[in-house]
């Protein structure tokens, strides 16, 4: 495992012994680090190489991938520039590792920048998975996502992300011709038990 600062992002790269398994990119929830979602990564896709970098804004002390202007409210212009910037450090990383497009593996704040990535660069994942995302923009762009597996994993008690958010997102993403899978749990915004057994399962797919 290598803990690098580039002059792109903080992050972790730990390569994984599995060929076969496409890599994941972790993307933590607010207040998180690049650590965060690594043994949830090791769980769920033994033997992936996990690509995880940190956040780069700062919410007080908290650690985030992009402004918001209050809760729910994002700074979708900030939003933009930093998921261009997420997209270049991996096709980087990819280069620089070797790598096939990962799967983004995202958790709250870490899975509405995945979601972004998939509406403004989708070349950069091979699918994603979105753990109690919502929309990350009010008119959201609409680039072609025939075939791309996207899993969306909702709490139906979710204080921070309503579940009529998150059928929106899947519905958005449906439209598009993505290959949506979208299970909306007995949960609120932390994960549960059911979360990683889903999670594992659709993984084991790809
Ligand atoms: C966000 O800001 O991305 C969402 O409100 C989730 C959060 O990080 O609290």
């Amino acid at each position: 495992m290598t803990n690098t600062v580039t002059a792109d992002f903080i992050h972790v790269f730990e390569p994984g012994e599995d060929s076969a398994r496409p890599p994941l990119l972790l993307l933590h929830g607010t207040g998180g680090d690049e650590r965060d979602l690594l043994p949830l990564g090791r769980a769920v896709a033994p033997g992936a190489s996990l690509l995880s970098p940190r956040g780069k804004v700062l919410e007080g002390a908290a650690r985030r991938f992009f402004r918001r202007l209050a809760e729910g409210v994002f700074d979708e212009a900030d939003l933009t520039a930093r998921t261009h910037e997420l997209a270049d450090f991996v096709e980087e990383a990819r280069e620089r590792h070797g790598l096939p497009a990962p799967i983004a593996l995202g958790f709250s704040n870490g899975a509405n920048i995945a979601a972004s990535l998939l509406l403004l660069r989708p070349e950069v994942l091979a699918g994603a998975a979105l753990l109690r995302a919502m929309p990350p923009f009010r008119e959201p762009p609409s680039p072609d996502l025939s075939g791309k597996p996207i899993l969306l994993l909702s709490g139906l008690m979710d204080p921070i992300m309503p579940a009529a958010a998150s059928n929106v997102l899947a519905d958005g993403f449906v439209a598009l011709g993505a290959e949506v899978e979208h299970r909306a749990l007995p949960a609120g915004h932390g994960l549960i038990q059911a979360d990683i057994g889903l999670l594992q399962a659709w993984l084991a797919q790809r």
